[in-house]
C-alpha cells in the first residue's frame, strides 16, 4: 500500500453535536461481487467512498464489467465479463477480493486468484472457503501461487463450517445462488452484513432463506434480474463514533444507523457510564466525565465485534480503573498497542487478552497506523491526549472510514491532513 499521509490532531475538545454514518464497507464489497452473477445492470445505493470500495470497482472492470459511480451511486454492467482472473497486484491490496471467487464460480464456472492481501492482523486463511467450494463439486488446483476453480455444474450440498468466518459464508452463498438443487450452510455466521447479502441476492431473484441464523439454504435458481439496492449502514463506523465522543466527554445524535446492530457495542458504552437512547434509525448518546473501565470478550455476531475490538481498547485507555479484553477471533489483533504505550497508555499484553490500566490523560506523540481499526483507535486516543499528535499512515485508516476527520470535524474534534 502506497503510504503518504498523516493526520495532525490536536486533543482535548469535547465533541458534541450531530453526525451520520455512511454505507457498510463489509457489506458493499460482498454485494460489490455478487453483481458479477447478474448477466445485466445493477444500481447500488449507499456505497461508501472508500479505499476498499474503490479496489473492488478496479477489479470488476478489469474483469469487463462497466462500473459508473456517482458519490454513493454504483452502476455494475456486468453483460460483458470476460476474464475470470484476478490480477494478483489487486488481489493483494484486499484481502476481501477473494469473495469475487464465488461469484466467478456462479457466474462462469471458473475462477483463478492468488492468494489475498488485506491487513496483517493474523494468519488469515482461506481453507474455509476452499473446503466449502470443493463441497459443491469445484475442483481445485494451486500453482506457482495462484489457486484455479472449476466446474462444470454447481450441484447444492450441504456444507458445514468449521467456524463461522463471514467470507466463506458469503462465498458458500454465492457460488451456489446460480447452481442446481439446494445448499444448506450450518455454523454459517450470522453477521448483519449477510443478512444485506441474502437481502440484495433474494432482491436479484435469488432463492435463500436463514441469513442471519446460523443455517442458511440456498435453492439454486437459473436467472437473475436488474434491480437497484440500498446498502445497511456501517455498524463499525457507527460503533467508532460513538466511542470518538464518548472518549471526549461529549454528546450525539447518530443518524442513518440500524440501533438493532449496535446491540453488543451500546451495552459496553452503558457499562461504561453512557446515557444512550435508541430510535428507529437513530442513536443518541450522553458520555460521563469519565468512562468506567469494562470487560471485552470479541465473539462471533451477535458477540461483541473484532472491528470494535482497537476501538473499544483505545476509550478505555482513560477510564476509571482497569479493563480485560480478550481477543477470540484473529490472533495478531494488539499490533496497534504498542503505538498507544507510546501515548503513555498502560497495557499488558498476554496471548490474546489485553490488560488496559486506565490513566488520567494519554500524551501527545507521533505514532503510525498498521492496520484499518488500529489506525481508528489512534485518532480516537488522540483526541482526548494533550497537544498535537501524529498519525502516521492514514491510508490504512482511508481503506474503511469515509471522511473520518471531517465527521469528527464537525463534531468539535481538531484534524488536519498532511500529504507527505
Ligand atoms: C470479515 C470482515 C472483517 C471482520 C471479520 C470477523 C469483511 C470484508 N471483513 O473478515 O472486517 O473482522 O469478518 O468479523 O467482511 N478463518 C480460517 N479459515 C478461513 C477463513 C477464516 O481459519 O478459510 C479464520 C480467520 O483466520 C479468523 C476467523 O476465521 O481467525 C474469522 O475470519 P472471517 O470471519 O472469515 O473474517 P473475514 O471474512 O476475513
Amino acid at each position: 500500500m502506497k503510504l503518504c499521509g498523516s493526520y495532525i490532531i490536536t486533543g482535548g475538545n469535547r465533541l458534541e453535536g450531530e453526525s451520520y454514518v455512511s454505507g457498510s464497507k463489509n457489506a458493499s464489497l460482498p454485494i460489490l461481487a455478487a453483481t458479477v452473477l447478474n448477466n445485466g445492470i445493477t444500481k447500488l445505493y449507499n456505497v461508501p467512498n472508500i479505499h476498499d470500495t474503490k479496489v473492488m470497482i478496479e477489479i470488476l472492470r478489469n474483469l469487463g464489467c462497466k462500473v459508473k459511480r456517482v458519490r454513493d451511486k454504483i452502476v455494475v454492467d456486468a453483460r460483458g465479463i470476460k476474464k475470470h482472473e484476478i490480477p494478483e497486484e489487486l488481489m493483494r491490496k484486499m484481502r476481501s477480493s477473494v469473495i469475487l471467487a464465488g461469484a466467478l464460480i456462479g457466474r462462469l464456472k471458473k475462477a483463478t486468484f492468488s492468494c489475498p492481501g488485506g491487513c496483517d492482523i493474523g494468519a488469515r486463511p482461506i481453507d474455509l472457503h476452499l473446503k466449502a467450494f470443493e463441497n459443491l463439486g469445484i475442483n481445485i488446483s494451486k500453482n506457482t501461487g495462484y489457486i484455479h476453480c472449476t466446474c462444470d455444474t454447481i450441484i447444492g450440498e450441504k456444507i458445514h463450517l468449521d467456524f463461522p468466518s463471514v467470507g466463506a459464508t458469503e462465498n458458500a452463498m454465492l457460488a451456489s445462488v446460480l447452481g442446481k438443487g439446494t445448499t444448506v450452510i450450518s455454523n454459517a455466521a450470522m453477521e448483519p452484513e449477510i443478512v444485506d447479502l441474502q437481502n440484495f441476492l433474494n432482491k436479484m431473484g435469488a432463492k435463500i432463506t436463514g441469513a442471519g441464523t446460523n443455517e442458511i439454504t440456498i435453492q439454486g435458481v437459473q436467472k437473475l434480474k436488474d434491480i437497484g439496492y440500498q446498502v445497511m449502514p456501517d455498524r463499525i463506523e457507527a460503533g467508532t463514533l460513538l466511542c470518538a465522543v464518548a472518549t471526549t466527554g461529549g454528546n450525539i445524535t447518530l443518524k442513518k444507523v440500524n440501533p438493532e446492530h449496535l446491540t453488543p457495542v451500546l451495552e459496553k458504552l452503558k457499562e461504561c457510564g453512557c446515557k444512550i437512547q435508541e430510535e428507529k434509525e437513530t442513536v443518541i448518546l450522553e458520555a460521563p466525565k469519565k468512562l468506567k473501565a469494562v470487560d471485552i470478550k470479541t465473539m462471533p455476531y451477535p458477540g461483541f465485534p473484532t472491528d470494535m475490538q482497537a476501538i473499544l481498547v483505545s476509550i478505555l485507555c482513560t477510564a476509571k480503573g482497569t479493563s480485560i479484553v480478550t481477543e477470540n477471533i484473529f490472533e495478531n489483533r494488539y499490533k496497534y498497542t504498542n503505538e498507544l504505550k507510546r501515548m503513555g497508555a498502560k497495557i499488558t499484553i498476554e496471548g490474546r487478552t489485553a490488560i488496559v490500566k486506565g490513566v488520567r490523560k494519554l500524551t501527545k506523540g507521533v505514532v503510525e497506523a498498521a492496520d484499518l481499526r488500529g489506525g481508528a483507535a489512534l485518532v480516537l486516543a488522540s483526541l482526548t491526549a494533550n497537544g498535537k499528535t501524529k498519525v502516521k499512515n492514514i491510508e490504512y485508516i482511508l481503506r474503511g472510514y469515509e471522511n473520518l476527520d471531517e465527521k469528527l470535524n464537525s463534531l468539535g474534534a481538531k484534524i488536519t491532513k498532511e500529504v507527505e
